[in-house]
């Protein structure tokens, strides 16, 4: 869920509605804002502002994406001034209807708060409340939130105190942001696990689950830490702990400007990132060398001692980093000799893993929010591992709580699906292999060289990849109706086929599956039918035996009739025969070819949701950043 929060001279609504719209990506399933008029701005539904001033809380929430909203408020205007909040949902409790859209509201009518998390001992507090003689209207886990914080303040605590009490009582993540009619001129909110930032500006004050809410306005921002409360005002930002303690605070600034969130020409978010995947690499690779030429990674603030120390790998991630998670498996290994495990993040922390201080736990994770992500390297570091996060987002929760991080350096990525994402965070875990190498003196440290050669000139040859997509999207077209798509590849071409597969299923809704290649004749080779489109990666030919397999395992599906897709070398005519249609790659060793393959893959995706007239950036039933487990 995206969450936003704003006090100050500017007309509240229009902040917070553009804020929403900055966080639309989080989740889009409802949207909805909040605002406490002083009654001194603009009149509300055509009547003039009431004399006396009177405060009171006026929402406006509708199900469904933003643009559902905006309709809303131009039927039903609300009052521009005063205090705002909003909140655009990805649902858990209740489904996404305008009832269980946020803001919730206190019985009395006096608090409005939104919610980002989970509380789970909600239904308890609501047979509390019950019990109380307050009745719920939604079924959502967040208005319990604002029936206790409406019994605090109508006792005469101030909503931070008040804030601070109920957060004692909650279980679960949350962030909450609230306001309340009667009090002070102030927005409050709490975090616990679940993300919130905020923008510091001048004579205004921002609170937002990620600083593209409010980058337009002001890149000077504070990180808030694990169970705090933060008051802002006009003014002033305070933070204290739950207890009330005051908090020390982490002041940032925000180096990306908007320009770099808004879609530049592209019909979609995702077919920016695409093409900006090229610059991603090449700033993913920017600065990792000394003068000598040997690799430094800033970031790394663990000892090159421990590091030599380390046995054991353990890769968590979930989804696209997952995969990235398995491409760098195959690198690290060969170079550092260490076992590396690649697992699920949500699988990782209930199966009682074998972790201790001599494994390494590398977290992968794009947004630094993902939950099951945070979930496992809290475990792990119970465990006493050490724990190193591959992030693109600067501040966020998951490299906060590492040892260290390798940050992508890929500038913000919008489309739910994730795609210069992926290819920045396998040059990263390369880095990472290539340093481990280094420290370690393992014999394949003479590949340290020739990788980072090879890596340099990767955004060169993304590039070329990119400059003739007309094959992938004439394939689009023809491919549009099809109901069952495969993939198959093999060694790192099998990750790039369970991407592939992804990319399908996140946008198209096709149902698509990624095989490793080898595999086929035990099993999935029973799936083929005259017709069916299979997608075959071919590894590079001439250096490994690998690629003659591959060959062998299309001919197979050829033979049974599926139309292939080949993806392979230019000048690889051993594959023409059997391919309907060839996607040409450049050369690259084999280890590289996934920053290429990929490619015309996610493009395939993108164009086959938009002939199908999906929407691309946000598909139905996902969220960018999933701060629940
Ligand atoms: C969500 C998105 C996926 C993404 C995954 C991991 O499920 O829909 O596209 O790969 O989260 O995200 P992260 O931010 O941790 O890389």
């Amino acid at each position: 869920c995206g969450i936003v929060g704003y006090v100050g001279p500017r007309p509240a609504l229009g902040v917070v509605v553009e804020g929403l719209r900055r966080l639309e990506y989080r989740g889009y399933d409802s949207a909805g804002v909040a605002v406490v008029s002083d009654g001194r701005g603009a009149a509300e539904g055509g009547r003039p502002p009431s004399d006396p001033p009177t405060r009171r809380i006026h929402v406006a929430k509708k199900a469904g994406k933003i643009a559902n909203l905006d309709a809303e408020l131009a039927a039903h205007a609300l009052p521009a001034d005063g205090l705002g909040l909003g909140h655009t949902r990805w649902a858990t409790h209740g489904g996404p209807t305008d009832v269980n859209a946020h803001p919730h509201v206190s019985a009395d009518g006096r608090v409005a708060v939104v919610h980002n998390g989970i509380i789970e001992n909600f239904a308890a507090l609501r047979t509390e409340l019950a019990e109380d003689g307050v009745t719920c209207v939604s079924e959502t886990d967040t208005e319990v939130v604002a029936h206790l914080l409406g019994q605090q303040v109508s006792a005469g605590v101030g909503l931070p105190e008040a804030m601070r009490l109920v957060c004692h009582r909650l279980q679960g993540a949350f962030t909450l942001v609230a306001v309340d009619a009667q009090g002070p001129r102030q927005v409050v909110a709490a975090r616990r696990n679940s993300p919130l930032v905020v923008g510091v500006g001048d004579g205004e004050n921002f609170l937002a689950s990620d600083v593209a809410a409010f980058i337009e306005h002001t890149r000077d921002a504070i990180e808030l830490g694990q169970d705090q409360v933060v008051v802002i005002t006009d003014s002033d930002v305070t933070v204290t702990d739950f207890d009330g303690v005051p908090a020390d605070v982490r002041p940032f600034h925000v180096d990306w400007d908007l320009s770099a969130a808004e879609k530049g020409g592209f019909d979609w978010f995702m077919r920016k990132e695409i093409y900006e995947q090229p610059k991603a690499v090449a700033d993913t690779l920017l600065g990792r060398h000394d003068e000598n030429g040997r690799l430094t990674l800033d970031e790394v603030r663990i000892s090159e001692e421990e590091l030599r120390r380390i046995d054991k790998i353990i890769i968590i991630a979930c989804g696209t980093a997952s995969y990235a998670g398995l491409v760098a498996k195959y690198a690290i290994e060969h170079w550092t000799r260490i076992p590396c495990e690649v697992e699920l993040a949500s699988e990782f922390r209930y199966r009682d893993p074998i972790v201790g201080p001599t494994t390494l736990v590398v977290a992968i994770s794009q947004s630094g929010e993902t939950a099951d992500t945070l979930m496992a390297i809290r475990h792990a570091r119970e465990q006493r591992a050490r724990v190193l996060a591959v992030c693109n987002t600067n501040g966020a929760t998951i490299p906060r709580e590492s040892d260290a991080v390798i940050y992508t350096h890929a500038g913000p990525e919008i489309s739910v699906a994730s795609t210069k994402g992926f290819l920045t965070q396998i040059v990263a875990c390369y880095l990472l292999g290539l340093y481990l190498a280094q420290v370690r003196g393992t014999k394949f440290g003479d590949e340290i060289a020739s990788t980072m050669a090879e890596l340099a000139a990767m955004p060169d040859a993304i590039a070329s990849v990119l400059e003739d997509m007309d094959p992938v999207l004439k394939l689009a077209a023809d491919f549009a109706e099809e109901r069952v798509v495969l993939f198959l590849g093999r060694h790192v071409g099998y990750p790039v086929a369970l991407e592939g597969a992804l990319k399908l299923k996140e946008l198209a809704y096709i149902h698509a599956e990624g095989f490793a290649a080898g595999e086929l004749k035990h099993g999935p080779i029973a799936l083929i039918e005259d017709g069916l489109p299979v997608f075959v990666v071919i590894p590079p030919r001439g250096r490994d035996m690998l690629h003659d397999k591959v060959l062998s395992n299309l001919q197979e599906v050829r033979a049974r009739g599926a139309r292939t897709v080949v993806l392979a070398e230019a000048d690889d005519d051993e594959v023409l025969p059997y391919a309907d249609v060839l996607v040409p790659l450049p050369k690259v060793s084999t280890l590289l070819q996934p920053l290429l393959a990929t490619v015309p893959l996610q493009m395939f995706a993108c164009e086959l949701a938009t002939l199908k007239g999906h929407d691309v950036d946000q598909p139905r039933n996902l969220a960018k950043s999933v701060t629940v487990e």
